[in-house]
Formats: C-alpha cells, structure tokens, sequence
C-alpha cells in the first residue's frame, strides 16, 4: 500500500481565523461537486478530471511508438510551448540524473523564439540523427510552428522527405489545425489530445506521456499515482481528509487576508522545472478579470542566499507552499574532518537530507515568525507514481481554487493580447490599422 501525498495547514494557523477557513472549506467541497457534476465555468473542459481512469488501456501504445522512436535515433526533439511543454519538462528534470549521460537524449525546442537557441540546437542535430515529436493541440501556435518548420527542413536533409515520414509523430487536436491537417498529408504517427482537457491540464495525456516514455520513464506508475490520487480526492466528500479542498480553501484564505503572492518552494533542484509547470496551471487559471493569486518559486537552499533577505524581511503579502520531499534517492553523509575550523564538525556522520530537513524546518519558523505564512505539501520521495499524484492534486486544486476565485480556471483568453500585437507587428494581412496603431506606440515609447 502506497502512502498519500500529505497537506498541512498549521503554519497559516495564527494568520487565519478558524472561521474563515471553515467558510471558505464550505465553499471549497460545494465548488469540487460542481466540478464533478460539471456544473461549474468552463465544464466543457474538465475531460482530464477522469483521465486516471482508463489511462492505463492507453499507455501500450504510447510505449510502442517510444520504442519504436528511441530505437531509430539516440535523440528526440519534443516541440511545444505551455501546456505542450511544461509537463514533459517538469517530469523529466524530476526524473532525471544530471551527470549521466541518457540512453536516449532528449531535447525541447518551440518553447522560445530565441534564434541563438535554436541555431544552437541544429548545430548539436548537425551530427546526430534524430526524432521530432512535435505537440501543439491548436496546431496553429506560433512558437512550435515556427521551430517545427525549422527541424522539418533540417531533418529532411538528413532522411530525404520519404524517410522523414517515421522520425515524426504529431500530437494534436483529433480532427483540427494546421498539425493535424499536415500529419495526415505526410503520413506521421498521429496521438490524439481529447477535446475536453485543455493545454495546462494535459500531462496524463499523450504531451506528457510520450516524452516522459521516450527518456525512458515509468508512464504507468506515473498514471498509477495520479489514478490514487483522483479516487482519494476526486472521489471524498469529508473535507477534512479533502487535501485538494484543505489546499484549495486555505490559499483563498490568505489571499483574502491580502496575501497575494504564493511562492512554491521546495529544498530540491531536481523540482524546479515542476513550479514552472505549477506556475503556468495556477497564473492562466486564477489570473483573469483582475483577480488571482501571482504564484511565483524559489529553490531552498539555493535562493535563501538571494531571495531570503526579501521573503524574511520584505513586503508582507507573499505565503509560501513548501514542497518538502521526504526520502532521498541516494545517500550521502557529511564526512568526519581531523581539521575542524569550517565549524562544522557537529554535522559530520549525519545525512544531507537530515541537515537540508532541518533547514528546511528552520526556514519555515523563520518566516512564519518574521510575518510569512506557509502551507506545506509533503510527498514520501521523487519518483513517477509520486508526481503523478502531486499533479492531479494540484490540477484539481486548481480547478476548485478557480472556482472559489469565481473565475473560469480553463480558458485562457488574456493569451491572446501578445499573439494579436506580435502578428500586426511583423505585417501580418487584415491588421493594418492595428499595425500602424502600435507602430505610434513604440514611437511614443523611443520618445521618452
Ligand atoms: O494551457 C494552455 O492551454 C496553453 O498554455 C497551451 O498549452 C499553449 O498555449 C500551447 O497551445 P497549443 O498546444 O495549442 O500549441
């Protein structure tokens, strides 16, 4: 039996009143049955809520199609932005061993428009033969568009455009986009992304699953954790065994209170990449119609020599959600010295984890203390099953949070400003009026 991710809430205690956090738990489990009655905003894509179900029928076929890739190439290049992106990025850097090299490698492009990046990309390809994957659920997103086109081209003058065909799979919108219409055309292995999970809350999905199989992960024990995880808390009513609805009403609690920002911190690297994907789920479903918690992250140890002084000691209305990991994978303990003037004899025998632990307990006094409240988030150990239910816990959350918030937590319409300016900006026909408007703009800008 398997343990359960934990949420404790003790460190908000004397920032919050009981009863406000009672009321707003009400509002929390009302808001979790609207959401799995689908009666609640944006309903039309809550189709992730029961991925975990049958997702263990669907896994056979994306490691086949991993298989196949990793034994025709050592390298795969997954090309996808936001939600097509973070979860692969996030699970893979969880997973990975930084100073070994991989079986298969695996590289992301069309998450930035940085030609130095790209150029630097097909530089490293220049000498290898490899695989594109290229995820975009729209089809039409300019970024991925852009660097898939590039690697095409590449790829192409490597295979000829016959042998190209079985280096790509596309994975898209089941009848719509420019992907799918292309992946048809050219023949690529095609998956499908269901029409009712949107972008950010598509990880248990082909955009996770692929990759996560390509570098040579556990799909199934990731999809496992997260099927434990959406029974518990999908399924419970009681809202004090509820940790999605716990977390969920305490966050709005303090928001309430005017802590606006929440920083996600965790004393491991390896999850650095997971609060950028935990950042994109909370910042597009919460900020709309000038509300929402702004969620941020830090890494502990490492940014209490650079962002500590300000969360000890600066404007107070950041609370923090720690991310504390119980086990390490390895062990390793700080060895005995005849020299002792570092000062820290007192250490030596005793495990990293238990001195990073004790930090980490350090940390959380520290700044309940200095005016910080901290919510914290355990998980026994880094692993797939494990981030498989951290991930549906915070998806669902999510979800929940939104609600509380009154906001629609699937839509993301605010997206569309950027995309409108960058395409009038660089001619694109129909926007000349609009083109010639920010043109004065920018003119006005240089102007001073
Ligand atoms: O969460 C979202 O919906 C977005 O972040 C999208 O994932 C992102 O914009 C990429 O979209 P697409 O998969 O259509 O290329």
């Amino acid at each position: 039996m398997e343990k359960n991710l934990t949420v404790s809430i003790s460190g908000i205690r004397s920032f919050i009143d009981d009863s406000e956090l009672n009321k707003l738990t009400d509002t929390a489990i009302k808001d979790l049955m609207a959401l799995r009655e689908g009666t609640g905003k944006g309903s039309e894509f809550t189709g992730w809520l029961y991925l975990p179900d049958n997702a263990a029928e669907k896994t056979a076929a994306i490691r086949a199609s991993a298989a196949r890739l990793r034994a025709q190439a050592p390298v795969t290049v997954v090309v996808g932005i936001g939600g097509s992106y973070l979860g692969a990025k996030a699970l893979t850097e969880a997973l990975h061993d930084p100073f070994t090299n991989r079986e298969h490698i695996l590289l992301f492009a069309g998450q930035t428009l940085s030609e130095d990046y790209h150029a630097a990309l097909l530089r490293y390809l220049d000498k290898t033969l490899y695989n594109i994957v290229v995820i975009s659920k729209s089809g039409t997103t300019t970024e991925p568009a852009i660097a898939f086109r590039i690697l095409r081209d590449h790829l192409m003058n490597k295979t000829g455009r016959q042998g190209m065909k079985s280096h790509i799979v596309a994975v898209t919108d089941a009848h719509r986009g420019a992907l799918h219409k292309l992946a048809v055309e050219e023949g690529y292995e095609m998956f499908v992304i269901p029409d009712d999970v949107g972008g950010r809350y598509s990880v248990l999905t082909p955009v996770g699953l692929l990759p996560l199989a390509l570098a040579g992960y556990d799909i199934d024990a990731f999809a496992r954790g997260m099927r434990d995880m959406a029974l518990n808390i999908r399924e419970g009513n009681d809202s004090n065994a509820n940790i999605a609805v716990k977390y969920a009403a305490a966050r709005n609690a303090l928001y309430r209170k005017g802590y606006t920002t929440e920083i996600l911190i965790s004393f491991e690297p390896y999850l650095v990449y997971l609060a950028e994907w935990w950042k994109q789920l909370y910042g597009e479903s919460e900020g709309k119609e000038s509300k929402g918690i702004f969620p941020s992250s830090v890494t502990f140890t490492t940014d209490l020599h650079s962002m500590g002084q300000y969360i000890q000691q600066g404007e107070r209305k950041l609370f923090e959600t720690v991310v504390h990991v119980e086990e390490p994978r390895d062990k390793l303990v700080v060895p005995e010295n005849t020299d002792e003037s570092d000062g820290i004899g007192f250490i030596a025998g005793r495990s990293l984890t238990e001195v990073n632990h004790k930090a980490e307990a350090g940390t959380r006094i520290a700044h309940i203390e200095g005016g910080v409240p901290v919510l914290m988030i355990s998980i026994p150990r880094i692993d797939e099953y494990y981030l498989g239910q951290l991930m549906y816990f915070f998806e669902i959350a999510c979800a929940i949070s939104g609600y509380i918030l009154g906001v629609n937590p699937f839509d993301q319409p605010g997206v569309e400003s950027y995309k409108k300016n960058m395409f009038a900006l660089l001619g694109k026909p129909g926007f000349e009026a609009e083109k010639e408007r920010l043109e004065k703009a920018l003119r006005g800008e240089d102007e001073g």
